[in-house]
């Protein structure tokens, strides 16, 4: 059966919701200021379902662009290959997600009582639905991840044998696959479930594991770092940064809005990244959404993706050790050229698709001028920030010379006492399920099939291109 067919047998399976397509009926008018954000899902994904359906029936056969020998050999960098619609990326201008730069989500999400920062809580609905959330449906939102919350023993045991030489994110990506023995996809997919129920499992799923996640992250840290003293139970009346901060072990307030924003700004940055691709690709082996998050979290555990927060701080810390307190920026070029003499990489500059210095970078840098002004570590951060594009420039090699994500994270973490450096990585994945995950439910939702590009060994491609 074609796609379009496919898609169009779940659009009709889905007769109940089809009602609601046009014109708009009350109970459509009811859906889209419901608090509850399934009821929300199940009136727009008809919709977009149709949208789809007509845009490929007319356009299936346009041309997007062209595949170069370089890109196969160059981890397919540019290659227009993947639908994601929760966020896009310009090279210039940044993360926008559904269409919003990250200060118009810092100014339109809802935030908690008396915080000045978005509640990640807000941001998943945005990017589940396309549309800003009410302060009355970000509150449900966290109603229903403090109601989910609890994880299964079999979960907390092994969490608690795990040695503690085994690194915080593999220890964080066992327990997100153990956890699957909660999936409700992979029990109803094994019950012979109809596929126009997909994307409702993989929701249910997602919510739970979003849910479940501050809790296992707060065990790991305690764990390896608090004597294994475990976390406090979830405060039903606070948010799920609020929780996650406090399982931690942290209750300062601006450490509070400091993590709401950070779980707002980790959590997508369009589809290619490796573990949004790797997230979407085993989902579309119909992997249960707990697999398929813990593909991305193996992903973001790498060096040049998620792990560079970690590599920044280790980075950094040896700078300091090496020339003391205060360095003149002469001090601190020859420590970079050393650093890209020994073939390593500057961790925290560079990025494959941004061409400008990332925004999730400056609106960090605007929290620390706020709050941390005098920070010695923020002054070294920012001293790099002028010293560092120059030489990239000068070696010319990197094609972007400026600043991620994960340059700046880290110094912030440090200032209100998280020192521990190999966690970082865990956070960002606390928060970046939030991003792959709302991804995935519109996979199913939209019916996406198994990925499977074509590849080439060398010789074949010679043949290809008519070079042998
Ligand atoms: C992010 C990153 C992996 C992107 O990779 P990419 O798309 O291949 O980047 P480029 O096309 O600019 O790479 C071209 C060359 O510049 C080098 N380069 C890129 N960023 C660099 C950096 N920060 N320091 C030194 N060299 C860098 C690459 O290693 C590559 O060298 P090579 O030709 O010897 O292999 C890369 O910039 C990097 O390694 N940055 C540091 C790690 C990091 O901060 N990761 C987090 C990203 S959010």
């Amino acid at each position: 059966m074609s796609h379009a067919k496919t898609l169009g047998k779940l659009a009709n399976g889905a007769l109940k919701l089809q009602k609601c397509v046009l014109p708009a009926t009350n109970h459509c008018r009811q859906a889209s200021t419901s608090t509850n954000l399934k009821d929300v899902m199940e009136k727009i994904i008809p919709e977009k379902q149709k949208e789809v359906i007509e845009f490929r029936k007319k356009y299936g056969g346009a041309k997007v662009g062209e595949v170069t020998v370089d890109m196969m050999y160059g981890g397919m960098r540019g290659i227009r290959g993947l639908v994601t619609e929760t966020s896009v990326l310009d090279p210039d201008e940044g993360i926008r997600f559904r269409g919003y730069s990250i200060p118009e989500c810092q100014e339109k999400l809802p935030r908690a009582p008396g915080g000045e920062e978005p509640l990640p809580e807000g941001l998943f609905w945005l990017l589940l639905t396309g549309k800003i959330p009410t302060q009355e449906q970000v509150a449900a939102v966290t109603k229903e991840w403090n109601d989910r919350a609890g994880i299964p023993n079999h979960v907390i045991t092994m969490l608690n044998n795990f040695p503690s030489k085994l690194h915080p994110m593999s220890q964080f990506s066992a327990a997100i696959a153990a956890m699957n023995s909660e999936s409700k996809f992979a029990k109803a997919y094994a019950e012979g479930v109809h596929k126009s129920k997909y994307w409702e499992l993989c929701y249910e799923d997602s919510m739970d594991l979003i849910a479940k996640l501050p809790t296992v992250a707060a065990i790991i840290y305690r764990n390896l770092y608090r004597e294994g003293n475990p976390p406090d139970s979830i405060d039903k009346k606070k948010d799920w940064s609020w929780n996650y901060t406090s399982m931690l072990g942290f209750d300062d307030p601006k450490f509070v809005e400091l993590m709401r924003l950070y779980l707002t700004i980790h959590t997508d940055h369009e589809g290619g990244n490796v573990s949004a691709h790797a997230t979407h690709l085993v989902g579309s082996a119909l992997s249960d959404p707990y697999l398929s998050f813990a593909a991305g979290m193996n992903g973001l555990a790498g060096p040049l993706h998620g792990l560079a927060n970690q590599e920044v701080l280790v980075w950094t810390t040896k700078l300091q050790e090496s020339l003391g307190g205060e360095v003149t920026d002469d001090q601190l070029r020859d420590f970079i050229w050393n650093t890209l003499k020994s073939g390593q990489v500057v961790p925290g500059y560079g990025h494959a698709v941004l061409r400008k210095t990332d925004p999730r970078y400056m609106c960090q840098r605007e929290f620390a001028l706020k709050h941390l002004p005098n920070d010695p570590l923020f002054k070294l951060v920012a001293q790099l920030y002028k010293v560092v594009p120059d030489i990239l420039i000068e070696q010319g090699k990197a094609k972007n010379p400026w600043p991620n994500v994960d340059a700046h994270s880290g110094v912030l973490l440090q200032y209100y006492g998280l020192t521990e450096m190999n966690y970082y990585t865990v956070m960002f994945g606390v928060s970046r399920a939030l991003g792959v995950l709302a991804s995935l439910v519109w996979d199913r939702a939209l019916g996406l099939p198994i990925e499977r590009p074509k590849s080439f060994d060398t010789p074949g491609l010679k043949k290809l291109v008519g070079a042998s």
